[in-house]
């Protein structure tokens, strides 16, 4: 670690090993459980969390504000106790309830990028990116090559003699990063670390960090609230909701097999329809919806009678000529706003406001009549 540390007990220095993990896994987090103690009580941070990191993964911590990412990461990296469960980083246990272990940050093998940064302000560039080799006593030649070379892996090798103060948010955590992976830890936390740059850097960054990982290979557990990013950067996602884990899968797999509304409304827009089950017909369930009756390939285990909700993507509604058929719907165009990528409609069938999204251009004028329909499949139905 490369950072200042609150307070923590350290009950083992030798730390015990593990049953061995298999080779893959960097890191496993075991039921667990953190609560913040206030003068109004205890926030529930962490409610029974567990997952993995495989070597050589991005696993994304996707949630909204306050969902307990940023907790999370300081357990694993030595930050925050938690009150129950169990932390293993590179087959080492590093913090377990039941067998009173906990190891301190710079024992854990592990480095950090925060979203503000976090360098020092009075050292230079080069002392900034030098310091988690100089703290572990690495001899000073090997530390002006590798750090050098961390330098030239973010395209900073120019401002070694600046301090941070003389650079721009986007250099600033170009730094944060060369020091990062100066100590070849395989294991880096990434707490929102382009939250802070404009647009334009951020974009580049995050094109930049992902080919970084490919090159190094280092395993990353990595916190954002920003889907689109989360999309780009992960192997496999893991949602978030108030301290648990929702679900945990691949970036497509989160997008177009969400198992919850709360998943599905997360990461991207859907339009939402009240329904009742009628039943089951050809392989398929039938809902009657505001807007219709509608077939869905889910196997969602629902009665006939049953209320629901059902969710279609916009992108996954398409203007089509026919005016009846499965899942087909006569409605009126109510307006057209082009957005660039995609041209977004809405239509009113009867009264219900239903939003589409496609990358053509369709003939159709404001108040003119359309059909529009959805296949089975992006039909999404929840109890
Ligand atoms: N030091 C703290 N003391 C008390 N409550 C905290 C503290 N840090 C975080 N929390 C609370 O724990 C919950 C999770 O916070 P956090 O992990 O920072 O969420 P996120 O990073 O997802 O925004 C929130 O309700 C937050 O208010
Ligand atoms: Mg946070």
């Amino acid at each position: 670690m490369t950072i200042a540390t609150s307070p923590v007990r350290l009950v083992a220095d030798d730390v015990p090993m593990s049953t061995p993990l298999p080779a893959d896994v960097r890191i496993r987090v075991r039921n667990l459980t953190k609560r913040y103690r206030t003068p109004r009580g205890d926030v529930l941070a962490l409610n029974n969390v567990s997952m993995t990191v495989n070597a050589g993964e991005k696993l994304v911590l996707l949630g909204p504000s306050g969902c307990g990412k940023t907790t999370l990461l300081r357990c694993v990296a030595g930050l925050e106790q938690p009150d129950e469960g169990e932390i293993e980083i590179n087959g080492t246990v590093v913090f377990s309830s039941d067998r009173g272990i906990l190891v301190p940050p710079e024992k854990r093998g592990v480095s950090m990028v925060f979203q503000s940064y976090a360098l020092w302000p009075h050292m230079t560039v080069f002392d900034n990116v030098a310091f988690p080799l100089t703290n572990a006593r690495v001899p000073k030649s090997d530390i002006r090559d590798r750090v050098r070379a961390a330098l030239a892996m973010v395209g900073c090798a120019a401002f070694e003699n600046r301090f941070p103060g003389q650079l721009s948010g986007g250099q600033q955590q170009r730094i944060a990063l060369a020091r990062a992976i100066v100590s070849n830890s395989g294991v880096i936390l990434f707490d929102e670390p382009l939250s802070n740059v404009d647009a334009k850097v951020r974009e580049q960054l995050r094109i930049e960090l992902v080919s970084m990982q490919k090159k190094l290979g280092f395993s990353a557990l990595y916190v954002t609230h920003d889907q689109t990013e989360a999309t780009a950067v992960a192997h496999r996602i893991a949602v978030m909701n108030t301290g648990s884990v929702a679900q945990i899968g691949s970036p497509y797999e989160i997008y177009e097999r969400p198992d919850s509304r709360y998943v599905a409304d997360f990461v991207g827009a859907t339009n939402e329809f009240p329904g009742t089950v009628v039943g089951r017909k050809d392989g398929l369930l039938l809902v009657d919806t505001v807007i219709g009756r509608l077939a869905s390939r889910d196997a969602v285990d629902v009665d006939a009678g049953q209320p629901v909700v059902v969710l279609i993507r916009p992108e996954n509604l398409h203007v089509t000529a026919e005016e009846e058929g499965l899942n087909v719907m006569g409605a009126t165009l109510e307006s057209t706003m082009f957005l660039g990528l995609f041209t977004e409609y809405v239509a009113l069938v009867g009264d219900k406001r239903v939003i589409l999204r496609s990358m053509r251009q369709e003939l159709v004028r404001e108040g003119g009549a359309i059909g529009i329909g959805v296949h089975p499949e992006h039909v999404r139905v929840f109890r």
